[in-house]
């Protein structure tokens, strides 16, 4: 049994990598020939607690880094899966060419599992015909969160969505040899559906806690202590407010339903609208605050926090680039910006160190509840904090 994993990013790596590790004869490939060298060097292209434990394990038992895809009794398919900017529909153009690239090499009946998420048609729609008979195709979508990947993987429940009960198994067992969570097979567009409906669930969840934030600002109330009292009603779980929705996933996964189902969606595009809307509303807080302390130049402000969320360093959709363009957009220049997990440069005015950072700033906003800034909150003692995450506490301390 040979799997190939197409797409070596945050989802097709670690996967290869528990594949390989739990004994699976895995080869990894991908497009970007920089990954691959730097993986077939051993090293690893992004940063991810207990990666590099995986990775020695997988190197152990054989694993290799290719760009081209190879012949496999199965293939795992985890390319990008963006959407049109205008029309909200997916972009359905890296799984098509990912496919075609297996079709160029694979056996007859091999088996295709795209692991991108997609929205329900898809598979019907982009990529049975392009297969045409040839291969099983299964769509097993990934629901790992990054910061906490390696657990979720082993933990996790999975869907399998497939033509066949015998391809689903075949496929249960591929994954059983990594993930004790259950494992549900189901048909292929329930599969898709319930994967895009899960992140659009958090995102519309998020879109209400934001929504309270604003409320309560302006009546005066404290929306964190009034969500902890909530949520302890036994059928209440509001999640927190926060600078807008980053990533690859909750971001993203709603426009599909709104693209795809325009006059059906109407909830889930105005959480999409409020969430994009926080960068703004982090900028009003921003002058407020700016206003109430006498700060008056914005080169004495610092913005903490650069990836889309904490303990990770990746940075798509994140909330603070998009806050770095409303002050570009405002004509602001000069606000420093720092985040312990990005090392490369990103942004103008990226500092790299946070005690020079620090020096010389009146006032930083957090925007990311990194570990890091809840272990030094004590080096902000004495300036300003405009705290978008609730992790900094202290007298001078706003919120949003
Ligand atoms: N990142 C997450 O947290 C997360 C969680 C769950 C699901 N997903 C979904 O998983 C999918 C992949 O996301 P990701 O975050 O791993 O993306 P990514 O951009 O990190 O990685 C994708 C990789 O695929 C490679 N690639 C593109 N086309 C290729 C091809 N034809 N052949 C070989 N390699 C190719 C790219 O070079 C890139 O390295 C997306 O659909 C995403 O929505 C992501």
């Amino acid at each position: 049994m040979k799997v190939c994993v197409v797409g070596l990013g945050y989802i097709g790596l670690p996967t290869a990598l528990s594949l390989a590790a739990n004994g699976v004869n895995t080869v990894g490939v991908d497009l970007n020939k920089n990954m691959v060298e730097k993986l077939q060097q051993g090293v690893l292209t992004f940063q991810e607690d207990g990666l590099d434990g995986l990775f020695a394990k997988a190197l152990e038992n054989g694993i290799r880094f290719t760009t081209q895809v190879e012949q496999a009794d199965c293939y795992i398919v985890a390319v990008p899966t963006p959407y049109d900017s205008v029309t909200h529909k997916v972009d359905p153009v890296y799984i098509i060419n990912a496919v075609k690239s297996v079709l160029a090499v694979c056996g007859d009946n091999a088996v295709v599992v795209v692991e991108s998420t997609i929205p329900p048609g898809t598979i019907d729609t982009h990529v049975r015909p392009i297969v045409n008979g040839r291969v099983r195709l299964v769509h097993a979508p990934e629901r790992i969160i990054p910061g906490n990947m390696l657990f979720e993987l082993a933990h996790n429940a999975r869907v399998i969505g497939a033509d066949d009960e015998e391809t689903g198994l075949f496929v249960k067992q591929i994954y059983q040899s990594f993930c004790k969570g259950d494992i549900v097979i189901t048909d292929i567009r329930t599969a898709e559906m319930s994967k895009v409906v899960e992140n659009t669930y958090r995102d519309i969840n998020i879109a209400f806690a934001n929504e309270l934030a604003r409320i309560c600002r302006a009546g005066g109330m404290d929306v964190h202590k009034i969500i902890e009292v909530a949520n302890m009603h036994p059928r209440v779980n509001i999640l927190q407010p926060g600078p807008g929705v980053g990533g690859h996933c909750i971001s993203v996964d709603p426009w599909f339903l709104v693209g795809d189902y325009p006059n059906e969606s109407r909830l889930i595009h105005t959480a999409r609208c409020v969430n994009d809307s926080m960068p703004d509303h982090v900028l009003t807080r921003i002058r407020e605050v700016m206003a109430e302390e006498n700060i008056t130049d914005f080169k004495e402000i610092g913005l903490y926090g650069l990836s889309y969320k904490e303990d990770v360093d990746d940075l798509r959709e994140s909330p603070t680039l998009a806050l770095i363009e409303r002050l570009k957009a405002a004509g602001i220049s000069g606000v420093r910006v720092f985040d312990p997990m990005i090392e490369t440069n990103a942004v103008d005015n990226q500092v790299y160190d946070f005690n020079a950072f620090l020096s010389g700033l009146k006032m930083v906003v957090v925007l990311v509840s990194h570990s890091h800034i809840k272990q030094n909150a004590d080096k902000l003692r004495g300036l300003t904090v405009l705290d978008t995450r609730h992790v900094v506490f202290g007298p001078n301390v706003h919120r949003l």
